[in-house]
C-alpha cells in the first residue's frame, strides 16, 4: 500500500464535478484512513456561520478559491488530529502550488509525505454536464447524479436518509468561473506532483465502477489484497 509512514497522504486531485467526492469516501475506508475534504469542510463553516464561512461564502458562491492560508491553516488542524496519524485521504486540497508547497513541507517536518497524487482526468466539455445533474446529501455529502448516479432512495440520501440538494455552485455561470480557475490555478499543481514523482492518472470518463477499480490499483490496495491472499 502507498501509505507507509506516520504522517503520510494521498491526495485526490481533478477538475470540478471530475467525481473525487464520489470517490474518495470508500477509497479512504478500504485505506483505513479519514477522508478530509477541503470543500465539505468549508460547506460546514458556512453552515456553521463561523467567521471563516462567511468569509468563505463570499468566494465559494462566486467559484473563486478561498486565501491559501485560511486553507491551509484549515487542512493542517486535520492534520494534526490523533486520527490522522496514520495517514489521511485529502480531496480538494491542495488546489494551488503554494497550498502544495505548504503541505509538502508541513509532511516533511513530521517524517511523511504525499506518497500518491491521483488525478482524475476528465475532459472539460463533460464536467457541466456531471454538475448540473448532481444532487448532494444536506447531511453526509454523498454525491448523486439523477442519470448516471441516482440514489437507491429516491429523493432521500441512500446512506443516511438526509434531504438531497443541488449546490448554489452548480449553476452553469459559476461552473464556468470554476473550471477557468481550476484551468489557472490548480494545473499547475498536477504539475508539481508529476515533477516529484507522486502523480497517478486515472481516466474519470469510465464508469463509477471502472474509475474505483483503477483508483484502488493507483494506491495499492490490489498489492494489499494480494499480499493477505
Ligand atoms: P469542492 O467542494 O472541492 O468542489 P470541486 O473540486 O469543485 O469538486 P466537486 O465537489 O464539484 O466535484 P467532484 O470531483 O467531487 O465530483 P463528484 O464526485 O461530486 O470545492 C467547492 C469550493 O470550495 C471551491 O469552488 C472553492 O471556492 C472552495 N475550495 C475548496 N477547496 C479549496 C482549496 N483547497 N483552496 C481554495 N478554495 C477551496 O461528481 C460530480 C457528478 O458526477 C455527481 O453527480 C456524480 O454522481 C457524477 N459522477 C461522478 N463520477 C462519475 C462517473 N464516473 N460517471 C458518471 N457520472 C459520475
Amino acid at each position: 500500500m502507498v501509505l507507509q509512514a506516520r504522517n503520510d497522504v494521498v491526495l485526490l486531485l481533478g477538475a470540478p464535478g471530475a467525481g473525487k467526492g464520489t470517490q474518495a469516501r470508500v477509497i479512504a475506508d478500504s485505506l483505513g484512513v479519514p477522508h478530509v475534504a477541503s470543500g465539505d469542510l468549508l460547506r460546514g463553516h458556512v453552515r456553521r456561520g463561523t467567521e471563516l464561512g462567511q468569509l468563505a461564502k463570499t468566494y465559494m458562491d462566486r467559484g473563486d478559491l478561498v486565501p491559501d492560508p485560511v486553507v491551509t491553516d484549515m487542512i493542517v488542524e486535520q492534520l494534526d488530529r490523533p486520527e490522522a496519524l496514520r495517514g489521511v485521504l485529502l480531496d480538494g486540497f491542495p488546489r494551488t502550488v503554494s497550498q502544495a508547497e505548504a503541505l509538502d513541507e508541513r509532511l516533511a517536518d513530521r517524517g511523511g509525505a504525499v506518497r500518491a497524487a491521483v488525478y482524475l482526468e476528465m475532459p472539460t466539455a463533460d464536467l457541466v454536464e456531471r454538475l448540473a445533474g448532481r444532487l448532494i446529501c444536506r447531511k453526509c455529502s454523498a454525491s448523486y447524479h439523477q442519470v448516471h448516479n441516482p440514489s437507491p432512495s429516491g429523493s432521500a440520501c441512500g446512506v443516511c436518509g438526509g434531504e438531497l440538494y443541488q449546490r448554489p455552485d452548480d449553476r452553469r455561470d459559476v461552473v464556468e468561473n470554476r473550471v477557468a480557475v481550476y484551468m489557472r490555478d490548480t494545473l499547475p499543481v498536477i504539475q508539481h506532483y508529476e515533477a516529484s514523482g507522486a502523480l497517478r492518472r486515472v481516466d474519470g470518463t469510465k464508469d463509477i465502477e471502472q474509475v474505483r477499480t483503477a483508483l484502488r490499483s493507483a494506491v495499492g490496495l490490489d498489492d494489499l489484497v494480494l499480499a493477505a491472499a
